[in-house]
């Protein structure tokens, strides 16, 4: 029997738990103040205009629908943006962030030379791991995360890259760094890139929260832009399921930045050799949501103000966990919680008081102390403080 999953598995255990007060903190997926599951005006606006077209139900190319990807280029690299005006950019659909990810391991598996390792931060999103050794990559790490002010590791993160052997893979989390909510600032971000490019290292994005972080999409794919246009011929994937809510629907892309048109299309017609005994091609109904939001003004200005609308809930329920803390009597420094950003907030407990929160209060969260704050409402703010006062007396 193989161990369940320390991400999903926290969702399966709060399934079976039949407290009424349980509140699941798991898994980063958003809900409104009631504690519901949100599907976005802006989505549900799409998805009818997309019924009422009574569009066919055909196969997808191998690489997916081809003005869902043009549009998730634009979204990420700019509307204006030289890579996708000069089309070297091969971008294909992909199963949402996850199969983002797997075909980009599968790329670099087959034809990243000469060190097939990637380097990835401590911590990172649990999957990161499994997804890229079992493409046949090798994983190894470098230091992101200071404990002591539970934010970013400057010299730690710089001292690790300068180690890194040239020529290999270095993954960087866009924005909304998960599982810690803590991101680098543009002067770090310029650091961060000028030491990458001193050891020729390739540089593996993952998008997963563009809008997230700062309730701006333009903001948010700022680090991805820097580099860009500091000559990183980067790849990229991209989730659609925080940004959209379109987590059951599996929207995602995946891009390699070329240095030109010519070798965009030979990239291309690998990776779609690759996909194809893979998925075969991806789903469409997602992809076309996504689509329409992304190219109908009035859809996009709509789907904008929900992402804002999601990003300041969260925002606001960070300073009503802090300020509850504090008055339940909580001595303990809690300014990471409104420091972070994102959907997370890495809090600084320890696995044995996350069992505590679990057993004795019904409230779950990842035995890395991880809090989904998309998960936290105004009916169970009062009562999470409460109970993370008393496991952390
Ligand atoms: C998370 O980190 O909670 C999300 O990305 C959901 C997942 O698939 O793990």
């Amino acid at each position: 029997m193989g161990p369940p999953d320390a991400i999903l598995g926290i969702t399966e255990a709060y399934k079976r738990d039949t407290n009424p007060k349980k509140v699941n903190l798991g898994a980063g997926a958003y809900r409104d103040d009631q504690g519901k599951p949100f599907v976005l005006p802006s989505v549900r606006e799409a998805e009818r205009q997309i019924v009422e077209a009574k569009l066919d139900k055909e196969y997808a190319g191998i690489v997916g629908l081809t003005d869902f990807t043009d549009a998730a280029a634009k979204l990420a690299f700019g509307e204006n943006s030289e890579v996708v005006k000069s089309k070297r950019n091969a971008t294909v659909q992909a199963i949402s962030g996850t199969g983002a990810l797997r075909v980009g391991a599968e790329v670099l598996s087959k034809w990243f030379q000469p060190n097939k390792v990637i380097y990835q931060p401590i911590p990172t999103w649990g999957n990161h791991i499994p997804i890229f050794k079992f493409a046949g990559l090798d994983v190894k790490q470098y230091r992101y995360y200071d404990k002591n002010t539970c934010g970013f590791d400057e010299k730690g993160c710089l001292d690790d890259i300068l180690k890194i052997p040239e020529k290999s893979i270095i993954l960087l989390h866009a924005c909304a760094h998960n599982p810690t909510g803590v991101d680098p600032t543009p002067e770090q971000w310029a650091k961060i890139s000028d030491a990458v490019k001193k050891r020729n290292l390739y540089v593996f994005f993952d998008m997963a929260y563009q809008g997230f972080a700062s309730g701006d999409i333009n903001r948010d794919a700022q680090a991805v832009r820097y580099f860009v246009e500091n000559g990183h011929n980067v790849c990229l994937a991209q989730s659609f399921a925080k940004n959209m809510g379109l987590y059951g629907e599996r929207v995602g892309a995946y891009t390699i930045v070329c240095k030109d048109p010519e070798e965009a299309s030979r990239v291309m017609s690998q990776v779609k050799i690759l996909i194809r005994p893979m998925i075969s091609n991806p789903p469409i109904h997602g992809a076309r949501i996504a689509t329409k939001i992304l190219n109908d003004p009035k859809l996009r200005a709509q789907w904008l103000v929900d992402v804002k609308g999601m990003a300041d809930r969260i925002i606001s329920m960070r300073s009503q966990l802090k300020d509850l803390l504090k008055k339940e009597g909580s001595t303990r420094n809690w300014n990471h919680i409104t420091d972070q950003i994102g959907m997370f907030c890495f809090s600084g407990i320890s696995p044995e008081q996350v069992d505590r929160l679990a057993k004795d209060y019904s409230i779950y969260l990842t035995r890395d102390g991880r809090i989904s704050i998309a998960g936290i409402s105004s009916k169970n703010v009062g009562y999470l403080a409460k109970s993370l006062h008393e496991v952390t007396k």
